[in-house]
């Protein structure tokens, strides 16, 4: 490669990662998630409400109950008992119990499979989705990231009621922020915690071979430090009867 070639892979690798967010967030102001891969209790509290707020219409059906037991350190009767519903055996995948025709039927929409959502759509998103649901003037749920999104607030009682509070912009009417018209059984921080909770849980379901590999990743680093020692030292021990 010569020097204007190289020039012009840089500009373009430079390119290519400073693009990447704006590709993945789509627009709007998004809340920063700052999600930690590796905090298994956070892992372990978002899974909890995920089975009891999300599954009954969102599938995750590439993840298994005993696969989630052993990424997370938990006994997998402990996980029977707290996560799994009815009769559900240990080595199955988190399918729900509506049929899709059904979930269709009552939303207009099928609730989509949430296996790889954190990929599509990425924690940003998916915290700011989780927050910014509020009540319109007919008392009907929306959204500030999907609007008319056909799913309802599944965490009102804990969040409590939004509000959208209006400005006027170049003549029409946008929404400015939202208010807390109605609090919760959580306080908003408390609430933010939990869409944090629930947001790692979604980030390591769309990825949980990453536990893993960040696993091995710090093995391979020990392991090039430990061998370019050990490789100079033999170097310094071969040189000492040239010298
Ligand atoms: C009562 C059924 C129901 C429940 C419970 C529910 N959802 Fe949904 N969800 C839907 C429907 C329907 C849609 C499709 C919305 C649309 O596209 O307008 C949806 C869409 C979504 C989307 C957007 C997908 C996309 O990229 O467009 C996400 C993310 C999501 N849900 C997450 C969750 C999480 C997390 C929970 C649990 C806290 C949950 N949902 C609970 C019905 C539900």
């Amino acid at each position: 490669m010569n020097k204007k070639h190289f020039s012009a892979f840089i500009s373009l690798a430079l390119f290519l990662a400073a693009s990447a967010p704006v590709f993945a967030a789509g627009g709007g102001a998004l809340e920063t998630a700052d999600i930690n891969i590796r905090d298994t209790a956070a892992i372990q509290r978002g899974a909890k409400l995920f089975v009891n707020y999300c599954l009954s219409c969102h599938s995750a059906s590439y993840m298994r109950y005993n696969r989630l037991a052993e990424d997370l350190e938990l006994d997998e009767d402990l996980v029977m008992q707290n996560l799994v519903f009815a009769d559900v055996k240990i080595g199955e995948t988190m399918d729900i119990a509506m049929e899709p025709e059904a979930a269709a039927d009552w939303f207009g929409k099928t609730p989509p499979d949430l296996s790889l959502i954190a990929r599509s759509r990425g924690a940003d998103w998916l915290y700011t989705y989780l927050k910014t649901f509020y009540q319109d003037e007919n008392g009907h749920w929306n959204n500030l990231v999907l609007p008319n999104a056909a799913m309802p607030h599944v965490m009102w009682q804990l969040q409590g009621i939004q509000k959208p509070i209006y400005a006027t912009h170049d003549g029409h009417d946008v929404i400015d922020h939202l208010t807390l018209a109605k609090p919760g059984l959580q306080s908003p921080e408390e609430y933010g915690e939990t869409v944090h909770d629930l947001v790692t849980f979604l980030e390591y379901l769309s990825e949980p071979a990453k536990l893993k590999r960040k696993n091995v990743g710090v093995w391979v680093l020990l392991f090039l430090t430990l061998f370019t020692l050990i490789a100079y030292l033999l170097k310094a021990e071969y040189w000492r009867d040239v010298h």
